[in-house]
C-alpha cells in the first residue's frame, strides 16, 4: 500500500515493511489531540485566506464527525493506515472529498506529530499531578492521626532514634511535593507550539503560528523549526520525573512490605489490598506494594530507552523518533495505575500504634538522649558516648532497657546519673524535645500539617494552566 506518498512510487510497500513501519496500532491514542490540532490549523489557514471559509467549515465538520464516529464505534482503526495522521486525513477525504485534501497545506507530519505528543503529554501531566495530590491527601490524614504515635526511626535498618508516624510519613509528603513541582516545571518549559515548523524548515505560506499556539493554550510558538520537529526533551524530562515518582513509591512500598511482615507487624494491609497463597492458608501477601516496587523498573526502562534512541539522531526528524511513543504511553499508564492502587492501599492500611511504640522503646533508641543527659551534667560528649556504650553492653547482658536499670545500677557505671534521668530518656521526652525545625516533635509536625493543608488548598496551579477544550 502506497499510503500518502503515491506519486513518487511505482510499487506498493512490502507487507512486512508496512507492518514494521506502521504506528497506528499505538498512536491511535493521539486521535483527539490530532483532530484538535488539525482544527486549529485549518481555522488559521482560513483566517490567513489560504483556504476558503466553506473549505474550513467542511474540514471542521468532517473532523468532528470522525471523532464522534470513533467514539461511538461506528468507525474503527482497521485498515491499512500508516499512522493516526494518515488515518484521519484519508477518512476526511473519504467523507468530504476535495476540501479534505487541503487540510495538510503548510504542514508536515513532523510538526503534526510533535504537536500531538505535546498536547497529549500536557493532559497527562495534569492527570498525574491530580493523582499525586489525591495520594498526598490520604497521606495527610495518616500524618494528622500519627502526630503522637511513636515509632523507631532507622538508619542502616537498625533502630536509631525514636520518631513519630507523622514524622516518618511527612518525609514522603515532601517527596511528593517535589514530584509535583517537577511536573509543573516540565509543563511550563514544554508549553510552546511546534505547529508551523513544517518538515524542518518552516513554510512559504503565511501561517500565523502564534494564533494557532494561543488557540491551543500554548504560551507561544517555538523559535527554531529544526529544533521543534526533533525535540523530545520534554518526554525525557517527563520520564525522568515519573521515574522519580516511582522511586519514591517503591521505597514507600518497601517500607510497607517490611512493616507488614510477621516480624514487624507495624501495619496491617487491608484484606481488599492483599492476596492469599494457593498453598499456604496462613498467608496474606502485600502484592500491591510488591508490584509497585517491581513496576518501577519498567518506567526506568522507558527513560533509558528514549535517551538511547535520541542520542544518535542527527537533525532534524528521523523515523527513530516514532519509538518515543509506546514506552512513554506504557510508563504513563503504569505510573497512573501505581499511584491509584497505592493510594487505595494507603487509605485502608491500619497502623498498629501499640506495636510501634513498644518497638520504639526497645533497641536503645534513647541511647543518644542518655548521652546528651550526661553532657548536660557537664560530661564531655565523647566521654558520655563511651559511658552509654558500656551501659548498653551491660543492658544487653541483663536483657533490659536503659530505663529499666535501677539508679544504683546506673551509678555503678557513672556517678553523674541522678533520678531525673528517667524523665530525660523517656520516649515522650526523646520525641517531644526534638524541637529543631524539621524534627519529629508533635509541636513542629503540627506546623507542617498547617503548611501541608495550605499547600493542598493552593495547589491547583497546573489545573489553572491547562487549556480547557471548548
Ligand atoms: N508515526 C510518525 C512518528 O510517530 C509520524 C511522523 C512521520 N513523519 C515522517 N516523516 N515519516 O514519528
Amino acid at each position: 500500500m502506497a499510503g500518502l506518498w503515491g506519486g513518487r512510487f511505482t510499487k506498493n510497500t512490502d507487507d512486512e515493511v508496512f507492518a514494521f513501519n506502521e504506528s497506528l496500532s499505538f498512536d491511535h491514542r493521539l486521535l483527539d489531540n490530532d483532530i484538535e490540532g488539525s482544527i486549529a490549523h485549518v481555522v488559521m489557514l482560513e483566517k490567513q485566506h489560504i483556504i476558503s471559509l466553506e473549505e474550513k467549515d467542511a474540514i471542521v465538520k468532517g473532523l468532528t464527525g470522525i471523532k464522534k464516529d470513533v467514539e461511538s464505534g461506528a468507525l474503527d482503526f482497521a485498515g491499512e493506515y500508516e499512522d493516526v495522521h494518515s488515518f484521519v486525513e484519508a477518512n476526511l477525504i473519504k467523507r468530504i472529498g476535495d476540501a479534505g485534501k487541503k487540510m495538510h497545506t503548510g504542514r508536515s507530519r513532523n510538526d503534526q506529530v510533535a504537536l500531538d505528543m505535546k498536547l497529549y503529554v500536557r493532559e497527562q501531566i495534569v492527570l498525574i499531578d491530580e493523582l499525586i495530590k489525591g495520594l498526598q491527601e490520604s497521606l495527610l490524614k495518616h500524618i494528622e492521626d500519627g502526630l503522637d504515635t511513636y515509632m523507631p526511626g532507622f538508619t542502616h535498618m537498625q533502630k536509631a532514634q525514636p520518631v513519630t508516624v507523622a514524622h516518618h510519613l511527612g518525609a514522603y509528603m515532601e517527596m511528593f511535593i517535589r514530584d509535583r513541582g517537577r511536573l509543573t516545571d516540565i509543563y511550563k518549559r514544554m508549553n510552546f507550539s511546534p505547529l508551523g515548523s513544517g518538515a524542518l524548515a518552516g513554510t512559504t505560506y503565511s501561517l500565523d503560528r502564534e494564533y494557532v499556539a494561543s488557540m491551543l493554550g500554548f504560551e507561544g510558538a517555538t523559535r527554531n523549526s529544526m529544533d521543534s520537529v526533533s525535540d523530545r526533551d520534554y518526554l525525557i524530562e517527563l520520564l525522568s520525573a515519573l521515574s522519580t515518582v516511582m522511586m519514591h513509591l517503591s521505597r514507600f512500598s518497601e517500607e510497607i512490605i517490611i512493616w507488614n511482615s510477621n516480624e514487624y507487624r507495624f501495619v496491617e494491609i487491608d484484606d481488599a489490598y492483599s492476596t492469599g497463597s494457593s498453598i499456604m492458608p496462613q498467608k496474606k501477601n502485600p502484592d500491591i506494594a510488591e508490584l509497585v516496587r517491581g513496576k518501577t523498573g519498567r518506567v526506568y526502562g522507558a527513560l533509558i530507552s528514549i535517551l538511547t534512541t535520541m542520542k544518535g539522531i542527527p537533525l532534524a526528524y528521523n523515523k527513530d523518533m516514532q519509538e518515543d511513543k509506546e514506552m512513554t504511553f506504557d510508563a504513563i499508564d503504569t505510573v497512573k495505575d501505581c499511584i491509584k492502587l497505592f493510594d487505595g492501599m494507603l487509605k485502608t492500611i491500619k497502623f498498629n500504634k501499640e506495636v510501634m511504640a513498644v518497638s520504639a522503646m526497645k533497641g536503645f533508641t534513647n541511647a543518644t538522649d542518655a548521652a546528651d543527659y550526661l553532657v548536660k551534667k557537664g560530661v564531655p560528649f565523647r566521654d558520655a558516648h563511651g559511658i552509654i556504650g558500656r551501659l548498653v553492653l551491660y543492658c544487653i547482658d541483663k536483657d533490659k532497657a536503659i530505663e529499666e536499670c535501677s539508679i544504683e545500677e546506673l551509678r555503678d557505671i557513672s556517678d553523674v546519673f541522678d533520678t531525673d534521668v528517667y524523665d530525660a530518656i523517656s520516649l515522650k521526652t526523646c520525641v517531644d524535645k526534638r524541637l529543631t525545625k524539621g524534627g519529629p516533635s508533635p509541636e513542629r509536625m503540627k506546623e507542617c500539617v498547617t503548611f501541608y493543608k495550605e499547600y493542598l488548598a493552593n495547589s491547583e496551579r497546573l489545573n489553572q494552566m491547562l487549556y480547557k477544550r471548548s
